[in-house]
Order: C-alpha cells, then sequence, then structure tokens
C-alpha cells in the first residue's frame, strides 16, 4: 500500500510509478475506493490513484493524509483477504464458496 503523491500536482507521480512497475492493473479497487470516498468528500476525485499486481505483490495507492488513509482502507479491508489470497494463488475457487 502507497500512501500520497496520487492528486494531480506536478509533484504527485505514484500512480506513475506504479504503472512501471505492475503487469496487471486491478481497476475496481479505486473505483471503490474513489465512489465511497466521493460521499465523504467531493475532493476525493481528484485522487488519481491505482492498483495493480506485480508478479505475486497487489500495490494500492491511497491517497496521503491520515484520515484519506483511514477512509480508504476502510473501503478495502473487507476485500483485501480475499484479494491477497487470489493474487498469490492461495485462493480457492471464488465460484464455489
Ligand atoms: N479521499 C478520501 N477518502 N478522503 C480525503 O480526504 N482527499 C482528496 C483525495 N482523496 C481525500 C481523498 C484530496 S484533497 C486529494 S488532493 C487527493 O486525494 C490526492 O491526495 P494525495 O496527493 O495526498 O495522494
Amino acid at each position: 500500500v502507497t500512501t500520497g503523491g496520487t492528486g494531480p500536482a506536478s509533484r504527485d507521480v505514484t500512480p506513475e510509478a506504479t504503472l512501471d512497475v505492475v503487469d496487471r492493473l486491478v481497476p475496481g479497487i479505486p473505483e471503490a475506493i474513489r465512489r465511497e470516498s466521493s460521499k465523504v468528500t467531493a475532493k476525493a476525485m481528484l485522487t488519481r490513484g491505482l492498483a495493480g499486481i506485480a508478479g505475486k505483490t497487489l500495490i494500492i495507492n491511497l491517497p496521503g493524509s491520515p484520515k484519506a488513509v483511514s477512509e480508504c482502507m476502510a473501503v478495502i479491508s473487507p476485500v483485501l483477504e480475499h484479494a491477497l489470497e487470489t493474487v498469490t494463488g492461495q485462493g480457492g475457487e471464488c465460484a464455489r464458496s
């Protein structure tokens, strides 16, 4: 999990750095983060954060403020365990659970 550098300022380059290292994107994670965060603050639309998979590592970009991190973690926490199981190949068959 990365924090910060997802905004529109020229110094904010975390999404670009993430794109450099991931093999595949997981769009649903930042989609959910922005959707749910938008219920808290309209400024949530400013985060350009991504999520993706590099090998067996799941990378998730979060905004930098502690408040935002807490709000975003609340969104992704319910699916993190299953996400990590599937990314690392330890998960069962989703359709059968
Ligand atoms: N998301 C949540 N849940 N709560 C927040 O307070 N702040 C926004 C947005 N996403 C915020 C949020 C703001 S003000 C900015 S500028 C962007 O995240 C980018 O933040 P960053 O540059 O620290 O990554």
